[in-house]
């Protein structure tokens, strides 16, 4: 299965941080966010990977190339950890990039993809939400996609204040942790929300989906949104997610995450439990 990377909003609610550089470079301790999405969808079994960028995200495309003179300069300098690790980014997958011309959401975004995915179902997964599990989110979407034969989405509870935020499902239990979606409304009010269920970033599509995009007109915000092209979808699951989600298009959640994950490296968890207490005080 191939998969496709969304990354060519304008990150607006990050600014001005990203004025001049994708949010999806955004480092989280010490990755941009976006490798950490790659390595989900690698660790899921995933090797074809299309992001979808946009003007000034050149970076991303850097990211994962070779960078010669910089290998050269490690290797030449004994810093052979570095140089691994720098080897190791450009060796992941392979991962092809297409442009979206003009922001016209993320529903246009994944259309995008329509050439390369070429009638074939495919997995998406959000530039800017880092997922934590066991067993990787998009590997458990590409089973439930298997054994019902039809598309797949992630999808966690969120308190009432959080809901227009989100896409928001109504759906019936089939199996435990598995519901048939009856509908779905891209970021509504708490009082007219049909449950607490939001999307979470993570799909598995059949690729009908190009043509109802197509055929949708601008929802929320005047925006193409994915959510109303799944919606004429014939069947689709919401898979509640066993593990935790970090959304990164938020500045607090990002600098959180950071946290969190160098919590993870025994030695910067030190240095920073230390440092915390002395500005606490
Ligand atoms: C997008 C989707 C939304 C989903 C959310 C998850 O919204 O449109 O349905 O719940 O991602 O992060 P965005 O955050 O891009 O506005």
């Amino acid at each position: 299965m191939k998969a496709v990377i969304p990354a060519a909003g304008l990150g607006t609610r990050f600014l001005p941080a990203t004025k001049a550089q994708p949010k999806e470079m955004l480092p989280v301790f010490d990755k941009p966010t976006i490798q950490y999405v790659v390595e989900e969808a690698v660790a899921s079994g995933i090797d074809d990977i299309l992001i979808i960028t946009g003007k000034g995200k050149r970076s991303i495309e850097d990211h994962f190339d070779r960078s010669f003179e910089l290998e050269y300069h490690l290797r030449e300098n004994g810093k052979t950890d570095f140089l691994e690790q720098i080897e190791s980014i450009s060796e992941l997958a392979d991962i092809y990039f297409v442009r979206q011309k003009k922001q016209k959401g993320l529903g246009d975004a994944i259309y995008c993809s329509r050439k390369h995915i070429d009638g074939e179902p495919f997995a998406v997964l959000l530039g800017d939400t880092i997922t934590r599990s066991k067993i990787p989110c998009t590997k458990t979407l590409m089973e439930v996609h298997e054994k019902y034969g039809a598309s797949a989405l992630a999808v966690e509870t969120v308190p009432d204040e959080k809901i227009e935020r989100y896409g928001i499902i109504k759906g019936k239990e089939v199996s435990p942790s598995t519901y048939l979606i009856e509908d779905m409304v891209e970021k509504p009010s708490s009082e007219v929300a049909p449950s607490n269920m939001a999307i979470m970033g993570r799909y598995v599509l059949e690729s009908e989906i190009f043509d109802h995009i197509e055929s949708i007109p601008p929802g929320f915000g005047g925006e193409i949104q994915l959510t109303d092209a799944m919606r004429l979808l014939d069947n689709i699951y919401g898979c509640v997610f066993d593990g935790k989600t970090f959304d990164i298009g938020n500045k607090v959640e990002w600098l959180k995450t950071s946290i969190e994950f160098a919590f993870e490296d025994p030695e910067a968890r030190r240095d920073l439990v230390e440092y915390m207490r002395e500005i606490l005080d």
